[in-house]
């Protein structure tokens, strides 16, 4: 595997592969990877003959007073487990190489109708931030194929929306959220979480489950289900942030007309905001 920080080294070193037309997947992370990254590396070596992951905790996504200091940078042990799993390239690069001038870049990308809305009401700019790194990263790139997990529903559909807009030619494919045998989503910021809250942070996916065998039988009191599944996480200790029942393509509050749902979750366990999100199609 190589690892490059420069954009000019990565374009240098892609160049020859895109001159065989060679397919390439890209699968952007900031790092700290856990199993979840790792099958999203396995799903870009199904789909391509060149699979580049990039690790770069982007400081455009984090607000004032989030973790972007604190987020865990585990650079070596990540590297290793890239190799393991048969990346070919790794771009890791600087704040400097991304953003040049200022650390803020000039340009910005935002997908209005989508971030506003749920994770970006709790934290705004975030996605601002998250489509602003990502078209550059595809502009280094030139990706066919990008991989996201869709544990980050909102995040996959802001990207989605971003490339479509933008015209820009990469596959943008979302891949299984990656769960612990407790159902636990399995997330860099999990790390923050204590042995015990780390016993009780599955009652997130046990709500949302809940809440999903209700609508398949045919509850239509959304707004019941939603602050049921809000008050069964406040007994298990977590602080609210958001449960609602969307409609999977804008996450708009769902209807009752609505079939193709996405309930999704966030709240507070400790430390560590938890996201988590089941889609359903009801007949
Ligand atoms: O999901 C993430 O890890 C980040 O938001 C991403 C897509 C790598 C952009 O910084």
């Amino acid at each position: 595997m190589h690892t490059i920080d420069s954009i000019n080294q990565l374009r240098s070193h892609l160049w020859q592969a895109k001159l065989d037309h060679k397919v390439i997947a890209f699968v952007p992370t900031m790092g700290n990877l856990h199993e979840g990254h790792l099958q999203l590396i396995d799903r870009a070596l199904e789909e391509a003959d060149l699979v580049v992951a990039s690790i770069f905790v982007n400081p455009l996504q984090f607000g004032p007073g989030e973790d972007f200091n604190g987020y865990p940078r585990t650079f070596m042990a990540d590297q290793e487990k890239l190799m393991s799993r048969g990346c070919h390239v790794l771009f890791a690069p600087t704040v400097d190489e991304m953003y040049p001038t200022t650390h803020i870049s000039l340009t910005l990308v935002s997908v209005p109708h989508l971030e506003g809305l749920l994770c970006g009401a709790s934290r705004p700019g975030h996605f601002t931030g998250v489509a602003t790194v990502v078209s550059k990263l595809f502009g280094i790139v030139q990706p066919d194929v990008a991989i996201f997990g869709l544990k980050d529903y909102q995040q996959f559909l802001v990207i989605q929306q971003m490339t479509d807009d933008l015209c820009l030619p990469v596959n943008v494919i979302g891949a299984p959220i990656a769960r612990a045998e407790t159902g636990l989503a399995l997330s860099s910021r999990n790390g923050y979480l204590s042995e015990e809250e780390l016993g009780r942070a599955c009652q997130l996916y046990v709500c949302l489950v809940a809440c999903r065998v209700a609508l398949e039988a045919g509850e239509t009191d959304l707004l019941k289900l939603e602050e049921r599944a809000q008050c069964q996480l406040e007994a298990a200790g977590f602080t609210r942030d958001y449960f609602k029942i969307c409609r999977q393509n804008d996450l708009k509050a769902a209807s009752t007309e609505d079939r193709k749902l996405v309930i999704v979750a966030a709240a507070y366990l400790g430390k560590a905001r938890l996201i988590d999100n089941l889609r359903l199609t009801l007949p």
